[in-house]
């Protein structure tokens, strides 16, 4: 069964699993259990771990697990190297999300090597490029300060369901061409899918999630709007249009790609905040540098990796890696690489500029970064316009979720009423 000319069912990539399935080349002393994403030190305080990984394991190592056995890249220059060379590191098949294999599609662009990839990107790279989301201002500051109206004069919120979430869920579905009131439904599955450790419940949520794209296409397909659900329904590069398994494997995976990164990072952000009250101050005492500051922020709480399947036989720091292997490159701990950025576990908004690995680079570089970066540097403005000074609330507990996308489950805040 072909699912188009341009992309046809890709052959089964092994998903090696557990100590019993290590490939004959990998050295017995490059293996690993590290507990990355699920174990109880990473989710003690997964940034702190992803730091120490720099003394505690080999640049790079084969970390075994009972999801899926993959070499890791945690040195800043390795992950460069493996992220602009699609010729070696392949994103067929590199993504985690289970699929029906009778009724397999890809998640496009992430799953495209080139030079395929960039007729996708083509549609939608206008809108979401540094000039197409500065028409969002405007929507994301009334957003932004509409929902902190709504709870500013309470003293106290729970940060993820007020702000954090509403506000970069609420903008994606606008641009996506959604509906508001699906939103709380939209971000459980997202979560299901992307935090459960239970291959059921992943299933599941791809489940309703698939059903729910397939109408909403249909709907944008007879009646076309603005939005980019609409735009890819309709796209048509070099005159043809795509798929409908294209266009279904490409709005998929916006969903699950724009859902859940952004609110994972202001989490992150918020949590810091709230205990480092000086830093409120400073950033409020420095308005001109506000791009500084986002960008040291996203390299310190960067949120999630960048898994490849390698597509030929070669060698990284002596290390052999064959084809069909997988890698991930360690986004955060790549941020935490202590030869590119001394003092990693600082934030110091005066850092020299160097390339963060937040959004990834290469061709795969996040859609959505520059969108991201906006929401961030309005929702800081916003937010401490009106709450200058806020806490941890006494007792709170930090619960961080396991999974391929890094952040507290929940952060109270508690602040101080506004006299009258
Ligand atoms: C702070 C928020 C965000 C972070 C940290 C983030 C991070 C990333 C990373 C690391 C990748 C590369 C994954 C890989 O190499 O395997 C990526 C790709 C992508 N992201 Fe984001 N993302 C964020 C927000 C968004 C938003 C809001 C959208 C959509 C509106 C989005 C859409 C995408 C898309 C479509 C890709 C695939 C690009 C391609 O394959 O060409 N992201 N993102």
């Amino acid at each position: 069964m072909a699912i188009d000319a341009a992309h046809p069912v890709p052959p089964a990539i092994a998903r090696p699993r557990g100590k019993d399935q290590v490939p004959a080349h990998v050295p017995e002393e490059l293996i690993r259990s590290s507990g990355l994403t699920t174990g109880p030190q990473f989710l003690a305080s997964p940034h702190d771990f992803m730091a120490g990984m720099h003394r505690d394991y080999p640049p790079i190592f084969y970390d075994v697990n009972e999801f899926c056995n993959a070499w890791q890249l945690i040195k800043h220059a390795d992950a460069l190297f493996a992220l602009r060379h699609w010729e070696f590191f392949s994103n067929e098949g590199a993504t985690p999300f289970p699929r029906d294999p009778h009724d397999y599609f890809y998640f496009i662009p992430i799953e495209i090597d080139p030079p395929h990839h960039r007729k996708y990107r083509n549609i939608v790279d206008p809108l979401f490029s540094p000039q197409g989301v500065l028409k969002l201002e405007g929507l994301i500051r009334g957003r932004a300060a509409a929902l902190l109206d709504g709870f500013a004069s309470r003293g106290e919120c729970e940060f993820t369901t007020a702000f954090g979430r509403p506000l970069p869920v609420s903008i994606f579905l606008d641009i996506m061409g959604l509906p508001q009131d699906m939103r709380d439904t939209f971000v459980q599955w997202a979560v299901a899918l992307l935090h459960s450790t239970d291959r059921a419940a992943m299933a599941q949520a791809m489940k309703s999630i698939v059903a729910y794209i397939k109408q909403a296409i249909a709907e944008k397909k007879a009646h076309p709007d603005a939005g980019v659900i609409s735009r890819i329904a309709h796209a048509a590069p070099d005159g043809t249009p795509l798929s409908d398994k294209e266009v279904f494997g490409f709005v998929i995976f916006l969903f699950i790609g724009g859902l859940d990164t952004v609110f994972a990072t202001l989490n992150n952000i918020w949590l810091w905040l709230a205990r480092n009250p000086d830093r409120c101050r400073e950033i409020i005492a420095r308005p001109d540098d506000l791009d500084d500051i986002v960008e040291e922020l996203l390299r310190r709480w960067s949120v999630t990796f960048s898994g490849r399947v390698v597509a030929q036989d070669l060698q990284m720091r002596g290390v052999k890696m064959k084809k069909g292997d997988r890698i991930t490159c360690v986004l955060p701990a790549c941020n935490f690489d202590p030869e590119v950025f001394p003092d990693p576990l600082e934030v110091n908004f005066d850092r020299p500029r160097k390339t963060i690995l937040a959004f990834t680079v290469g061709v795969h570089s996040c859609m959505g970064g520059h969108l991201a970066r906006l929401e961030l540097k309005i929702a800081l403005q916003e937010w401490l316009k009106r709450l200058p000074e806020f806490c941890l609330k006494p007792g709170a507990q930090i619960v961080y979720r396991p999974g391929g996308v890094v952040g507290p489950e929940s952060v109270p805040l508690v602040w101080a009423q506004p006299r009258r």
